[in-house]
């Protein structure tokens, strides 16, 4: 493949297919000392949605993710990537943990940190190379390949990162809590990023977070989580579209509104 094509590749990923969990229970352990975490769940993100998943700590929302992710196997119920059934990690479907210092790995450069799970699929050294710059490029960074990763910032990582699984061919980004530990502005920027991405790419975002205001300014729908085992208890539809301003659409009476009926269905 020459670097055109790749540049291709980059430009029109499109998510093709839904990515759902039907009637998803999960318990962990097993037998009478079992803990049932989740119950019943149905979730679906649309191709080229952006959902948002938000609960009170240890809800279990992180516990979904990783179903979504095909890293933990349901109970009960499915997860489903358009018509298949996952039964395991798959290509198409990436994550970005928040621990960025631990995802990145310290002894290679950074262009290095986003080819080298490109390799497993038989793609030439310049062809990785020039994907990982694309894809580097795309988020922000496009001088930072040279560098290891702990001679970027906090926030330059959590982008490389989001690189990484760019350069993975996702068209789902599954994110735990991405932005937690990244100061106000640069958290600010990392969520112009994903809205950035979603509509130059068209890739689904899924983003598990604490933050309500970060959730309902991303998110074209909000699952909120509650109780033990966890139920989804409602769907927020966020109105504001693709193009979104973290100043204009935060003062937008359809934000307050959202956020209000959110923080009342979390508190209850
Ligand atoms: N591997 C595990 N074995 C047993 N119990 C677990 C395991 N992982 C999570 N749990 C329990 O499942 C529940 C949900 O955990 P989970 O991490 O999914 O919550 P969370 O909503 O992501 O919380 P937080 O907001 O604090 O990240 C918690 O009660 C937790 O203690
Ligand atoms: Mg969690």
């Amino acid at each position: 493949m020459t670097t055109a094509e790749h540049l291709d590749l980059l430009d029109e990923r499109r998510a093709r297919h839904p990515l759902a969990v039907k009637g998803l229970s999960k318990s962990y352990g097993e037998g009478s000392t079992a803990v049932r975490v989740l119950e019943d769940l149905d979730v679906r993100v649309e191709p080229n949605e952006i959902v948002c998943i938000v609960g009170p700590s240890g809800v279990g929302k992180t516990t979904l993710l990783r179903c979504l992710a095909g890293l933990l196997a349901p109970t009960t119920g499915a997860v489903m990537f358009g018509p298949t059934t996952m039964t395991g990690p798959i290509l198409e479907v990436g994550v970005v943990f928040q621990d960025y210092s631990r995802s990145l790995l310290p002894w290679m450069r950074t262009r290095e940190n986003v080819s080298f799970p490109l390799q497993g699929k038989g793609m030439r050294k310049a062809a990785r190379r020039a994907l990982a710059d694309q894809c580097l490029n795309a988020v922000g960074l496009p001088d930072a390949g040279r560098k290891y990763p702990w001679q970027l910032s906090g926030g330059m990582q959590q982008r490389a990162a989001i690189a990484r699984a760019l350069a993975y061919q996702s068209e789902v980004l599954l994110m735990d809590e991405p932005f937690a530990s990244v100061d106000a502005q640069t958290r600010f920027d990392l969520e112009d990023l994903v809205l950035h991405l979603r509509k130059r790419l068209g890739i689904s975002v899924v983003v598990v977070t604490h933050d309500i205001d970060e959730a309902v300014y991303l998110a074209d729908r909000v699952v909120v989580l509650s109780g033990h085992p966890a139920h989804v208890v409602d769907v927020v539809e966020v109105p504001f579209g693709q193009d979104r301003d973290q100043i204009q659409t935060k003062a937008e009476p359809a934000f307050t509104e959202a956020r209000a009926r959110i923080l009342g269905r979390i508190r209850r």
